[in-house]
């Protein structure tokens, strides 16, 4: 049988599979021109999350590694059988209590294939895409009371399981990436931001469980990588603290962040992100 990838054309462009908090679409253009992969060069995302870069950019060898296992296991399904998450995905209705039934099964005793679908069913039906869990790790989310929420882009899961093909896939902390990078390779890092609050003096803030503690051991991992010779980039708030951490041994590079949410039209409210390579 013919494997249904084969159907798309080979220009179809993937797009990421979950919506995705700090998810990347909007400055894609900013960041693609910073991201150069020589010939044979791999290329790493230790934060993948939605993977918006990833999927635009479609490196033939990569590394992709998140600390959600869920969501590792989401896109080995996808990678491994995605007619197997698609099939599931085209059985579940659009259905409160459908959802709250999704939302209450023990899945991590289930294949990845379920668990992607899960993930994804959830993700697409859920308010706003969030995810978020309780502190044993139970899915807790409401239901999104979308009117006709896709719940299943064949095309498009079809897109990303041809482009995880060349993908190693794991759950890890962001700090092994330096066992495994090497010269040449390119490393991009988009990690949970120091929010714009944040002065320099701010040391015990932490988002998403992720404490500045942390965001000094990602600079200090930047620093390893530069030194070895491999690239990288990253990208983080424009807050006070992020230059205060990078600024000596990095560009910096302001990029405009259009947020759908306060954006208007003259201007105000618009925040730049960094760049930092
Ligand atoms: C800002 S999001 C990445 C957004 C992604 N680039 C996109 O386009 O959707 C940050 C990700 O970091 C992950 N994360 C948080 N702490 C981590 C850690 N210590 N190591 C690896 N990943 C971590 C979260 O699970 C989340 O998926």
């Amino acid at each position: 049988m013919v494997a249904a990838a084969h159907l798309l054309p080979s220009d179809f462009e993937a797009k990421p599979f979950v919506k995705w908090v700090g998810g990347k679409r909007q400055l894609l253009p900013a960041i693609l021109k910073h991201v150069r992969l020589a010939e044979g060069a791999v290329y790493h995302e230790p934060f993948v999350g939605g993977g918006a870069v990833f999927f635009h950019r479609q490196p033939k060898r990569a590394f992709l590694t998140d600390s959600n296992a869920r969501l590792i296991r989401t896109y080995r399904g996808i990678k491994q059988d995605v007619e197997g998450v698609i099939r599931l995905l085209r059985s579940y209705p659009h259905d409160k209590d459908f959802y709250l039934e999704m939302r209450a099964r023990d899945i991590d005793a289930e294949s990845d294939v379920a668990i992607a679908a899960w993930f994804i069913y959830l993700n697409r039906t859920g308010y706003n895409g969030l995810y978020r869990v309780n502190s044993k790790n139970g899915f807790n989310v409401p239901f999104g009371d979308y009117k006709n929420p896709t719940i299943c882009d064949a095309d498009n899961l079809r897109a990303c399981s041809r482009a995880l093909r060349g993908a190693r896939i794991e759950k890890r902390d962001f700090a092994s990436v330096v066992a495994r990078a090497k010269r040449g390779d390119f490393v991009y890092f988009d990690p949970p931001y120091i929010p714009l609050t944040a002065t320099s003096k701010f040391t015990d803030y932490t988002s998403e469980g992720f404490s500045d503690a942390d965001q000094v051991r990602l600079r200090d991992v930047a620093l390893e990588l530069k030194r070895r010779g491999v690239s990288v980039l990253l990208s983080n708030s424009s807050a006070p603290r992020v230059y205060d951490l990078y600024a000596e041994h990095f560009e910096c590079v302001e990029v405009d962040a259009r947020r759908s949410v306060n954006c208007k039209p003259n201007g105000r409210g618009r925040i730049p992100e960094l760049l930092i390579r």
